[in-house]
Parts: structure tokens; C-alpha cells; sequence
């Protein structure tokens, strides 16, 4: 057996003080770690914690706090005028946990596999690596969070708070703060043209939240799933993880290829849209596709997922109502969310199921979590009532086209022969057709080193595309960063 040490090493104790941990926490941990690898024997003194704080250079309530804590867990024993020891007392399970945790090869590796689902998910990334620490120009699928309404969200939220409700802080229902459902089912009849009872809204976490519960509630493994390509990986991640079989369906001018769809897989039990504003392309579905995949839904029995992301943004002529207000068949799971409008850190969305299967997603999504939490809810609802959504969508959408405007100039004297920009009038982002038969990844990759974030066209896409192109976002950005970022991007592709 190896030799235990019967010296506590102060050299392996490495404070950081510029760390958020606190010292004492560090220490804590230090000590414990020693202790638990059997690099601390049991009985061995500890020193003083005058001593550990001199020669540590922390103070000596620093050492006190971690001793205290390590004494009332019993890993260490205080004996009265003689000292503070490693206990004597360590369950032996204990000793050495951390080196069996940390080890390479566990013993049970068969019985350590995941489930098949388990990989499938651990094997899904859902986002793209942009650098969350900055954000940069054009890092896609951000509002601009500076101009989130927070003097207002704090009024409101400290009237809930000065005033609260009893619902506040007990369980709520599963399908949501009905206050909110009411809002948003006139908002979205309103605005969207949705036909929904507030009984069918169901608040979710964000678009992803629904998204998965769909896959959950209506697929099997093996079902088959159209999704748009290119397409949003939120929605493709999940149907994977539901273990669907996924089935690439082209866009075109007006929308997904219905008919290729049909060709490629007439089994198709859920079809995965975004009509109101392709992501990524950015095209709106046309009438006329709207009603030929909604007639064929209804007579393949398939259902149809639409994601309506960003749809009160658009910057010329009237929106197109929502695919759902057109069904009636009752075959549109709806899905929209707060992320675009107020903020993705909210984390707050909506479904809106066809009535017969309202009680499923609301067992689903009580079996996920329960419900949303309610005091986030509460805010927003109350934001609804006192119509400072209304006014804040509005305040967006003339920020939005005054950047959208700048970056196309900017886009026009900056990149003019190395990126054509695609025509959209909606939305928070623009696609860049690159130019010289210059791969996206590449470009995307030398965009990053030169100080600007875009999303690769083809990390978006099953099939092998035809052209290249970046996603770029603008929203998030004034005029000054859009035009450096414009420079920058010309730099890197001209290095390319
Ligand atoms: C197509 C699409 N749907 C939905 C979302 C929003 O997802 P969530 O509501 O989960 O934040 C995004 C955000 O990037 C998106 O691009």
C-alpha cells in the first residue's frame, strides 16, 4: 500500500484571490481534497490557524471559516488544547472517493453506458461555439438586450413584490399563470391571427421547450420528421434526441418544397416550419404553399410544428397571419416565444396545442418541470396589461430597421464583390451570399480570428448546399459597431 503522508503539504494549497470562489471556500476545498485522496492521513495535526494563515498570507478568519466548516461536516476534529487533527472518524467509503470518481477507466464500464437516447442527446448541440463572453458583430439570433425595458421591469416586479399575491410563491397551474394565457391568446389573435382559447396556451421555457415537448407528445422512435434545410437546430436537436427519423426538405422561394417533401417521405407524421420568416433563409411561405401543406397535413394525418420566432418584425408591407389561422383541421402545434422580443435569458414561450390534445402537452409539461416559474410570468402579464408590450414591440421594430438599414449600407460599401447580401424584409438577421466560391466554415472561421461572429450556412444544413453563405445578425448593434464590423468582416474575407 502506498505511503500516507503524515505532513500536510501548505505548497499544494493554491489560493487564487482573483477568483469568484471565496478564499475560505478555496481553502475548504483544499484541505478536504487532501483529505479524501489520503494525501492527509487520519490523526495528522493540522496547523494552527495562525500558522496555515501565515504562511498562507490570508487572514485568519479566512482559515477559521474553512476549518469551522470542515469540522462541522467531521472532517476534521478540534480537541481541546491540543490541536486540530484529520478525523479519525472518515467513513473508509469516504477516503479516497475522489480518486475513484476521477479515475479514467471505471471498473463497471458496461454498466456505466448511456441509454441509446442518452447518446443521441449527449451526441446533439443545438447552438453554434460564438463567444458568449463578447458579443461581436454579427453574432445571429440576439435582440438587443440593452434596450430590454428594465426600468419598467423593475416597477412591476417590485409592485409584485411589495404587494405579493399568495400564488406567488406556491405551485401554480402546469399550463401557465392564466392572467398570461389570456394576454398572449389575445395578442396572438390579434396580432397573429391565431385562433386560440386561452385554455389552449401553454407557457413554456422558450420555443426549445415546446419543440421538445412535441417530439415527445407526438412522435415515436422511427417516425419520420420533415425539417427545413437549412434549418433551425433547436428543432432538428430535438427531433434527433426524440430518436425521429429526420428527413431534409429543400426551400425555395416560397417556403419548404411541399411536393419534393411528399416525394421524399409520404409517412411523415410531424413537419417542422418556420413560415412567418425562414430561418435561416429568411423567406415567408407563400399562400398558395401554406394551403398545399396544410391539405396535405390533413390528409396524411401528419401534423405540422410552426415556429414563429420572429414574426413581429417586419420592415415592409403587411405580415403574413400565422399558418395555425388557416388550419382547420386542427393539425398546427403554434410556437412562439419572448426571446426575440424581450429577452432570451426570460426564458419564456408559448405553445398553443389544437384543443383535443391541450391535456397531453399539459401532462408533458407538467411531468418536465411542473410549471414555469410564476413570478416571471406574473411580470409579464402585468407588461401586457398596462400595454408596454404593445409599445415596446413598436420602440423595436423602428431600432430594428433603422440597424437593418445600416447594415445593408454598410454591407454594400464595405463588402461589395465579396458578400451579396439576400434581400428579407423581416427579422433580426440577413444572409450574406458569399462570393469567389469561398467555403462558409472557412470564412466563418476567419471572421472569428479578425473579430466578428457569423454562423456558417453550412452548420445549418443536412445536404450539401449549392452556395455558400454567412448568417448575420444586425439587431444587436448600433450603427458604429455595424460598420466596423462590416471592415472587419471585408478584412478577413479578403484574406481568405
Ligand atoms: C428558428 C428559431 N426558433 C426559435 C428560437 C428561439 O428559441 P427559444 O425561445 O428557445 O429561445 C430561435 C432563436 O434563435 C430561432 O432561431
Amino acid at each position: 500500500m502506498a505511503k500516507v503522508p503524515t505532513q500536510i503539504s501548505l505548497t499544494a494549497i493554491a489560493l487564487d484571490a482573483s477568483s469568484a470562489v471565496p478564499l475560505y471556500r478555496q481553502l475548504y476545498d483544499s484541505i478536504r481534497a487532501a483529505i479524501l485522496s489520503g494525501q492527509l492521513a487520519s490523526g495528522l495535526k493540522i496547523p494552527s490557524s495562525r500558522e496555515m494563515a501565515r504562511d498562507l498570507s490570508v487572514s485568519r478568519n479566512t482559515v477559521a471559516g474553512a476549518f469551522d466548516q470542515l469540522i462541522a461536516e467531521g472532517y476534521l476534529e478540534a480537541q481541546t488544547g491540543a490541536g486540530t487533527f484529520v478525523s479519525k472518524k472518515i467513513p473508509d467509503e469516504l477516503l479516497y472517493a475522489s480518486n475513484k470518481t476521477n479515475s479514467q477507466s471505471p471498473k463497471n464500464a458496461a454498466k456505466r453506458e448511456l441509454s441509446k437516447r442518452g447518446k443521441t442527446i449527449a451526441a446533439t448541440s443545438v447552438s453554434f461555439p460564438l463567444d458568449k463572453q463578447r458579443l461581436r458583430p454579427f453574432a445571429p439570433c440576439l435582440p438587443s438586450v440593452e434596450d430590454f425595458p428594465l426600468q419598467i421591469w423593475a416597477k412591476l416586479a417590485g409592485h409584485r413584490l411589495r404587494y405579493p399575491a399568495r400564488n406567488l410563491l406556491n405551485y401554480g397551474e402546469a399550463a401557465g399563470y392564466r392572467p398570461l394565457r389570456e394576454e398572449i391568446a389575445a395578442y396572438l389573435g390579434a396580432a397573429r391571427g391565431v385562433r386560440c382559447a386561452p385554455e389552449q396556451v401553454i407557457v413554456v421555457t422558450g420555443t426549445q421547450q415546446a419543440v421538445d415537448l412535441t417530439a415527445r407528445i407526438l412522435l415515436d422512435a422511427d417516425d419520420t420528421v420533415w425539417v427545413e434545410d437549412p434549418g433551425y437546430l433547436g428543432s432538428r436537436g430535438a427531433m434527433n434526441a426524440a430518436q425521429a427519423r429526420i428527413v431534409p426538405v429543400p426551400i425555395d422561394a416560397e417556403g419548404i418544397e411541399v411536393e419534393t417533401g411528399v416525394k421524399l417521405a409520404p409517412d411523415a407524421r410531424l413537419i417542422c416550419v418556420t413560415p412567418s420568416h425562414q430561418y435561416p433563409l429568411g423567406v415567408t411561405m407563400s399562400l398558395k404553399r401554406r394551403l398545399e401543406l396544410l391539405r396535405w397535413a390533413s390528409r396524411a394525418g401528419a401534423w405540422i410544428l410552426e415556429d414563429d420566432y420572429d414574426s413581429e418584425y417586419r420592415y415592409e408591407g403587411r405580415p403574413l397571419a400565422a399558418l395555425q389561422g388557416l388550419d382547420n383541421d386542427n393539425r398546427v402545434i403554434y410556437t412562439g416565444t419572448f426571446s426575440k422580443v424581450l429577452s432570451p435569458a426570460l426564458r419564456i414561450g408559448y405553445l398553443v396545442a389544437p384543443p383535443d390534445l391541450v391535456d397531453a402537452f399539459t401532462a408533458g409539461k407538467a411531468l418536465l418541470d411542473r410549471h414555469s416559474p410564476i413570478f416571471e410570468q406574473m411580470i409579464l402579464a402585468d407588461f401586457f396589461a398596462a400595454g408596454h408590450f404593445a409599445r415596446h414591440i413598436r420602440r423595436m421594430r423602428n431600432l430594428y430597421a433603422e440597424r437593418r438599414d445600416a447594415f445593408i449600407s454598410a454591407a454594400k460599401s464595405e463588402l461589395n464583390g465579396l458578400l451579396e447580401i439576400a434581400p428579407s424584409a423581416a427579422g433580426l438577421h440577413l444572409i450574406g451570399w458569399l462570393n469567389n466560391n469561398l467555403n462558409d466554415t472557412t470564412a466563418a472561421r476567419a471572421a472569428a480570428e479578425n473579430g466578428v461572429d457569423c454562423e456558417p450556412l453550412s452548420a445549418l444544413s443536412i445536404r450539401k448546399t449549392n452556395r455558400q453563405g454567412l448568417v448575420l445578425g444586425y439587431a444587436s448593434f448600433d450603427e458604429k459597431h455595424i460598420k466596423e464590423g462590416a471592415e472587419r468582416l471585408a478584412t478577413a474575407l479578403q484574406n481568405c
